[in-house]
């Protein structure tokens, strides 16, 4: 059936917040029985961040907001719903949404968590875009924010090395112009629930001892990078889109040896994926934003390219979906972006 009033949601701002503590292979060195020369080959990890005990997810949360806002030239009291992408609130509730909401002065307006481990930022983006497409909302602040460092303590070494610390958020917004989603999918496979699990059982406070991490990052390994390609075909299916019509792939950073590999099965050249793990780790939910804020910043990523975000986590989770991040000149190139508006 034909549908009128199409809406769509345009990418108007993007921020980040990253602590200032950068700790290096070497610093790693220094606690944990690993080497520079084993996290760079196996996981192309340089640095990472580090949250202080003041730099909480909501206080990251709400600095990549605030930076958002003010490049969107939006005021807080014009957002109408807030969404985080997280697993590590300090908190089982308020959620950091609602901190982040009273935090930059909004008033009211809807505020909620979304947790699906690694994948946070596209399951909330994904989700953005059925309250705009339907009308319901016409600004929304979209952000994935995680503290995993504070996991450290309860962790081994394979796990350590990994993660790091930061937000990243974007302000999404209506445009009667044909641009936005294209076309998305999601995905859960809960018999996976024990290959990452984060306990918080014992000890709520994010410096103590009362957290145990469960980890089996081959497991992990394997499934990403099956999964990955997977995600990024049926989304593009979606999307009625060919890889050639993606000028980005912004993959979850976790290991630049799982995008190499997705790589080569996708038969995609490595230089199509956006890549910057070595300089902040495995940020989890915050990944992708960081990558998009990054590539928009340094112009690497052109205001009128098609993205490709494309993430898998903990639950297990994953997610991709094709944005055309500004309206296209020719719209027989991208007929899809009229069927899910
Ligand atoms: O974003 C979602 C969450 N992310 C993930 O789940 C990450 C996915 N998994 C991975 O990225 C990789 O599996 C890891 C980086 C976690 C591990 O890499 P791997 O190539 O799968 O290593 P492995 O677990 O097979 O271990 C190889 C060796 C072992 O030693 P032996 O048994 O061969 O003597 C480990 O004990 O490397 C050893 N090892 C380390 N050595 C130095 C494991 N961690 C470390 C370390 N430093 N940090």
């Amino acid at each position: 059936m034909e549908r009128h009033n199409k809406r769509y949601g345009k990418i108007t701002g993007w921020g980040i917040y990253t602590p200032p503590k950068v700790v290096t292979n070497f610093d790693m060195e220094k606690n944990w029985d690993t080497t520079n020369e084993w996290i760079v080959q196996r996981t192309g990890i340089q640095q990472r961040r580090f949250a202080s005990e003041e730099e909480t997810t909501a206080f990251m949360a709400t600095q990549a907001a605030l930076n958002a806002l003010e490049k969107a030239d939006v005021q807080a009291s014009e957002i109408d719903l807030i969404i985080v992408g997280t697993c590590l609130a300090e908190d089982f509730t308020p959620s950091v949404a609602c901190i982040v909401q009273s935090a930059i002065g909004a008033k009211n307006i809807p505020a909620f968590d979304i947790s699906a481990g690694c994948s946070g930022f596209v399951y909330s983006l994904s989700t953005a875009y059925q309250f705009l497409s339907t009308g319901l909302y016409q600004r929304i602040l979209v952000i994935g924010a995680e503290n995993l460092t504070r996991f450290f303590e309860r962790s081994d070494r394979t796990f350590a090395v990994l993660f790091g610390d930061g937000a990243g958020a974007i302000v999404l917004e209506q445009t009667d112009q044909p641009c936005g989603l294209q076309g998305f999918t999601l995905g859960a496979d809960g018999s996976g629930q024990d290959d990452i699990r984060l306990n918080t059982s014992s000890g709520l406070n994010r410096f103590d001892a009362g957290h145990l991490v469960q980890f089996n990052g081959r497991e992990v390994f394997k499934f990403a990078s099956r999964i990955l390609g997977k995600a990024c075909d049926q989304a593009l299916a979606q999307s009625n889109l060919s890889l050639d019509d993606v000028d980005w792939i912004i993959p979850h950073q976790a290991n630049i040896r799982i995008i190499q590999s997705a790589a080569k099965n996708m038969g995609v050249p490595i230089g199509k994926f956006y890549i910057n793990i070595d300089q902040y780790g495995n940020t989890s939910s915050a990944s992708i934003p960081l990558a998009l804020f990054e590539g928009l910043e340094s112009g690497r990523i052109k205001p009128t390219d098609t993205v490709l975000m494309v993430a898998f986590g903990a639950g297990l989770t994953w997610g991709a979906c094709v944005v055309q991040l500004a309206p296209v000149l020719n719209p027989q190139l991208h007929p899809a972006q009229h069927s899910w508006a």
